[in-house]
Order: structure tokens, then C-alpha cells, then sequence
């Protein structure tokens, strides 16, 4: 029996309510006579994990009355083609999103496609455009799971002026932006990577700690200071089929004041930030405005 004292911090409830609201923002949209959010989500190759993961991203699409685009291409699709499909996209007027789920198979560079999305339709904030707005604090279209971490924390209640986060990873994905994320709330940021010294030591100290490796067990409870926040974007599956995250949640959760669990915790909150960034770039795209043909 665990003796959980951390609250928990319960992303598959607060996801719901974000969806909800699109799902009645899209609705209001529609009562005017204006077309629904259109998302384009683009797959390419047959990774297990990117395949729930866009599933899960079609299903809440569909679920607040998104029109979603599904492009299922194999392994082999090339750079140029890829790159051509986004040049279709662009310029489609009833496509306001563009997804291309990460990681794409060799020799594709990622870069360069991010690069092709105009950056009013890259819905996961990763073009180099979306990512330096919110480095000088102008944000636009964020990245889904660190914006989705920010809704988390804000549920707190808690004032995270001044308060010392650690993240764990450094992505493009999460770690960098939620870097900036957190800097931009006044937070004193600590980013730890493969070349970082004493990872303890600053898991120690931290009032926030973000893990975000893909490390089942990679940091134990008892590193963890009490009353921190803990967030945990890592999802692995172990070798019995359980999904846990990177932080051990039966220890962490004794000493933190709040604790994400996986499932259940991020993972949900990166769809309704997705499904909120897809409604933005509609609005964003206003000039494209016509009415519903559906
Ligand atoms: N792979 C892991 N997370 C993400 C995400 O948020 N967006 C995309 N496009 N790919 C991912």
C-alpha cells in the first residue's frame, strides 16, 4: 500500500475540461457560420508509440468537432516528398494545423521539415519562428507539452516566481521550451543533460523538478525535496506491460506537495494544448475565413 502525501496533479481531468472548452469555442464558431479548425496530422512510418499517440491526437480532433486530415506515409516516403506534401498544406485554406509526428525514420531531417511549416500553421510550436517568440517572451503557437505542464502547474495554485526548477532533458520537444516556459514566469532554471555533473545534487534543491528523459526509474523518490512539484513527461512501458514514468512515484510521492502520475498526467494535457493551438491558428488564419462547406 502506498502512502501517497502529494497531491495529484490530474491531467486526464483538467485535459477534459480544456477539451470541452475548445469542443464549445468550435461550436460558437460554427453558430456564425465560420468552418471548423481543420488539423492536418502527417505520420510517417510504423513506430508502435507514434501511432497511439497520433491516434489518441485524431480521436480529440474529432471528439470537439475538429476536422482532422490523416496522412499515413510508409517508411520509405522521402525528404522531397514530405517536403511537398507541407508545400499542398501551406497553402490549403480549409488546413489550419500542420502535425508531423517526431520522430521521423532516417535519413528524413527533421530540421528542414519543421522548417517548411508556415509557422501561423505549425500547431506544435517547433519551428524555428514559434520557438524564438517564445524565447523573447512574444508567444504564439507554444510547444503542446510544455504549455500543457504550464496549465498542470497553474492548477496549483502555487506563485512560481522565484521558485528553482530543474528539468530533466533537453529536447526540442520539451526540455528547451519548457525551459523557456518556466524562465518566462520567473522561475531560476536549471536544464541537465548528458554532460551534466551531479544530477542529484540539483534534483535536491529544486522546488519544481520536470523529468522528461524516457527512463523508467531514473530518478528515485528519495532525491526528491519535500514539498516539491513534481512533473513527469517520461512515458515507458516496462517489461510486464505497466506504463511509469521516469521518477519513482510510489517513494516521490510521499514527499512532494504535488505529483503527476502516469498515465494520467501529461500525456493528456499535450492533446488538449494541441487541440487549443489548432483552434488558435484558425483564428490566426483569419484572412482565410469563408464559410462552412461541410
Ligand atoms: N513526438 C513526441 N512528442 C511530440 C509532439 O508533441 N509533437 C510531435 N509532432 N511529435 C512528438
Amino acid at each position: 500500500m502506498i502512502n501517497i502525501n502529494a497531491k495529484i496533479l490530474d491531467g486526464k481531468a483538467i485535459a477534459a475540461e480544456r477539451r470541452q472548452t475548445v469542443k464549445q469555442q468550435i461550436q460558437a464558431r460554427l453558430a456564425q457560420g465560420l468552418r471548423p479548425p481543420g488539423l492536418a496530422v502527417i505520420l510517417v512510418g510504423d513506430d508502435s508509440a507514434s501511432q497511439v499517440y497520433v491516434r489518441h491526437k485524431r480521436h480529440a480532433c474529432a471528439e470537439v468537432g475538429m476536422i482532422s486530415k490523416s496522412f499515413n506515409l510508409p517508411n520509405n516516403t522521402s525528404q522531397e516528398k514530405l517536403l511537398a506534401l507541407l508545400e499542398q498544406l501551406n497553402e490549403d485554406n480549409d488546413i489550419d494545423g500542420i502535425l508531423v509526428q517526431l520522430p521521423l525514420p532516417a535519413p528524413i531531417d527533421s530540421e528542414s521539415i519543421i522548417e517548411r511549416i508556415v509557422p501561423h500553421k505549425d500547431v506544435d510550436g517547433f519551428h524555428p519562428h514559434n520557438m524564438g517568440r517564445l524565447a523573447v517572451r512574444m508567444p504564439l503557437l507554444r510547444p503542446c507539452t510544455p504549455k500543457g505542464v504550464m496549465t498542470l502547474l497553474a492548477h496549483t495554485g502555487i506563485d512560481l516566481k522565484g521558485l528553482d526548477a530543474v528539468i530533466i532533458g533537453e529536447s526540442n520537444i520539451v526540455g528547451r521550451p519548457m525551459a523557456l516556459e518556466l524562465l518566462a514566469t520567473y522561475c531560476t532554471i536549471t536544464v541537465c543533460h548528458h554532460h551534466t555533473q551531479n544530477i542529484m545534487a540539483k534534483i535536491q534543491n529544486a522546488d519544481i523538478v520536470i523529468a522528461a528523459v524516457g527512463k523508467a526509474g531514473l530518478i528515485p523518490g528519495d532525491w526528491i525535496k519535500p514539498g516539491a512539484i513534481v512533473i513527469d513527461v517520461g512515458i515507458n512501458r516496462l517489461s510486464d506491460g505497466r506504463l511509469v514514468g521516469d521518477v519513482d512515484f510510489a517513494t516521490a510521492s510521499q514527499r512532494a506537495s504535488w505529483i503527476t502520475p502516469v498515465p494520467g498526467g501529461v500525456g493528456p494535457m499535450t492533446v488538449a494544448s494541441l487541440l487549443e493551438n489548432t483552434l488558435q491558428a484558425t483564428e490566426l488564419s483569419m484572412p482565410s475565413e469563408k464559410k462552412s462547406d461541410f
